[in-house]
């Protein structure tokens, strides 16, 4: 069995996930979180608040799923938001191209290559349809829109999208979050919430779904003059496989810090290089194996539409890299494209320190001449007349100037402008902030954690499961067991449950089958500490405590025992120290 299929094995059996709607026959790309899932991933998204909302001091939102079709015309998804899909010819089974080719040759990230390319690679590399094994040459590879559409409201007057990025939600009211930041940059917004793709094939259980939860950060920034604090994640060491390293014969990763990284030049932004320091302490946190990560900055022809620069962090699993977070830098492009869409403002005001005098020119058009001569057109003339007087003053020098209004050329004689240069006083400008992204999976880094934590050795003559998963990220803290039912033990093993609960101790109480089998079951979800009552704690008020990943046990008071297991889970006491 793959670590894949064992881990999706064990993920249905004990409550972590398990595909949707299996009752009518499933739909691909759907999960349910169990119990145990929900748990863990309500755990990491905490800690992910934790890091990235409160100990950055940044604010969170939460949007809509379903957004006006404008929306995505503005953000580049309706026209660019696609995959490269292969129809079968004999079954009509669609593949995402790429992924085919990739499966099949040794070329890493097809995604980056024209669809004529792929086409050709395809044939050159018989590869045939994974469902009934036909030859998929010279089958069209086409684009796909990856957004579900929707109708808001009856009819079909009013489209919408299920968002396929949280970003959305937060540029759209950059107006708003600005205010709430009293349009002082930087800031940051961040949002933890679902996301929709409708992927060609989705694939891998939690890797490739067809909607999963994001938590995404939008960090505002001016570019001119706000810096990272990077002295914080400067010595932090970052596996980094560049772009120019995938692409050179002999090139490989390198283990550079912050500082080196960004001092060679290997990570331009440097906000983008903090936040790759700062993620990375965040997945050792969470229980990403450092020896399974990596960051892979994008092959140009990789980049999604909006991106200047970005960098993946990368974890492994079954031998594939997998893609958990993007970094990327958006520079201006979202803001400014639903400036454009919308009409509305998405600049801030920055104050300068002192008033600066500065030459302006300025038009001021004679209406009364442009009404007859333009007609309809004449508002937009002189709108057209305005911005040229701001962009090049010295188009107005001659006796007639020119503008073009939807795409053609009105030309006004100059006079009739009222075209001036006067001396103005400015107390600061608009400026268009730029954008660092960290968009993080929640299911993938689930899916990561959870195949990372995955350890099998040798309890009593028998082989044994256990998930070595941070304590804090453990969907239980603490299993409580009676070690029978009966003589008073099930009794004051369930007041020791409703203590350690009352103590915010995630807790579960389990009185059946044998002691070993109990362990062994809270050992598969990860429990890090096990409590024990025996006939000895009816006479001593004591419990056997057990530790999972020794499996070593020790015997402590009642009195106290939530403290001690707080302090245990937190890091504050190890299990030796007891
Ligand atoms: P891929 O190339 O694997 O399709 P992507 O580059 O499209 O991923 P982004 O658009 O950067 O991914 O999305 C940000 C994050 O959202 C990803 O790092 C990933 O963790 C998550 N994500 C994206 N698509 C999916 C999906 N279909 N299923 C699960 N998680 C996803
Ligand atoms: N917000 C980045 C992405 O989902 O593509």
């Amino acid at each position: 069995m793959s670590e894949g299929e064992r881990l999706t094995e064990l993920a249905k059996r004990r409550g972590f996930y398990f595909p949707s709607s299996s009752a009518y026959g499933g739909a691909a790309g759907f999960w349910t979180y169990g119990p145990q899932g929900a748990a863990l991933k309500s755990n990491i998204e905490d800690a992910w608040r934790d890091r990235y909302v409160v100990k950055e001091g940044h604010q969170e939102i939460s949007a809509p799923d379903v957004m006006p079709e404008p929306v995505f015309e503005a953000s580049g998804h309706l026209d660019g938001f696609d995959d490269m899909i292969v129809e079968c010819g004999e079954c009509g089974a669609t593949h995402r191209a790429d992924h085919l080719v990739e499966d099949n040759t040794d070329i890493e990230e097809a995604e980056s290559l024209p669809n004529e390319e792929v086409m050709d690679l395809i044939a050159e590399h018989g590869i045939e349809c994974p469902s009934c094994h036909t030859s998929l040459a010279d089958q069209p590879v086409d684009n796909f829109n990856l957004m579900f559409e929707t109708n808001i409201g009856p009819g079909s007057s009013s489209p919408g999208y299920l968002r396929p990025e949280t970003a959305q939600g937060i540029f759209v009211e950059f107006p708003q979050l600005s205010e709430y930041a009293r349009n002082q940059l930087p800031f940051g917004v961040a949002q933890i919430g679902k996301a929709y793709r409708n992927e060609i094939s989705p694939r891998k259980s939690l890797v490739r779904v067809r909607e999963f939860t994001q938590a995404e950060l939008e960090h505002f920034i001016d570019p001119e003059e706000d810096e990272p604090p990077l002295a914080e994640v400067a010595d932090v060491t970052l596996p980094l496989y560049s772009a120019a390293a995938q692409q050179s014969e002999d090139g490989g990763q390198r283990e550079l810090t912050v500082r080196e990284a960004v001092d060679e030049g290997v990570v331009e932004s440097e906000w983008v290089a903090y936040y790759l320091g700062v993620s990375k302490e965040w997945y050792e946190r969470i229980g990403v194996d450092m020896d399974r990560f990596r960051y892979r900055q994008h092959l140009a022809g990789e980049r999604a539409h909006y991106a200047s620069d970005c960098w993946d962090a990368e974890s492994e699993v079954d031998g594939d890299w997998i893609e958990i977070t993007g970094f990327a830098y958006r520079g201006d492009y979202d803001l400014s494209k639903h400036a454009e869409h919308s009409g509305e403002d998405y600049t801030v005001f920055k104050q300068y320190d002192e008033p600066i005098t500065v030459e302006r020119a300025t038009v001021d058009p004679d209406m009364s001449y442009l009404g007859p001569e333009f007609g309809g057109d004449a508002g937009a003339v002189a709108d057209g007349l305005e911005a040229l007087a701001e962009r090049n003053p010295d188009a107005f020098d001659g006796d007639e100037v020119t503008v073009e209004v939807d795409g053609e050329s009105h030309t006004v004689p100059v006079e009739e402008t009222n075209f001036s240069v006067n001396e103005v006083t400015e107390n600061g400008e608009h400026i268009r902030p730029h954008v660092i992204e960290p968009s993080f999976g929640v299911g993938r880094i689930i899916y990561t954690v959870l195949a990372h934590a995955y350890e099998t050795d040798e309890v009593d003559g028998e082989e044994r499961t256990y998930l070595d998963l941070p304590p804090e990220q453990a969907p239980t803290t603490v299993g409580v067991f009676p070690l029978m039912d009966k003589d008073g033990m099930a009794d004051l093993a369930t007041d020791i449950a409703d203590d350690l609960r009352a103590a915010g101790l995630s807790v579960t109480y389990d009185d059946s089958g044998a002691i070993g089998r109990r362990y062994r079951r809270q050992d598969e979800v990860g429990t890090p500490y096990c409590v024990t009552v025996d006939y000895e704690s009816l006479e001593d008020d004591e419990v056997t405590v057990r530790e999972r990943d020794t499996t070593e046990q020790k015997r402590l008071p009642i009195d106290g025992l939530a403290d001690r297991l707080e302090q245990l889970a937190s890091g504050d006491l190890t299990f030796g120290d007891l």
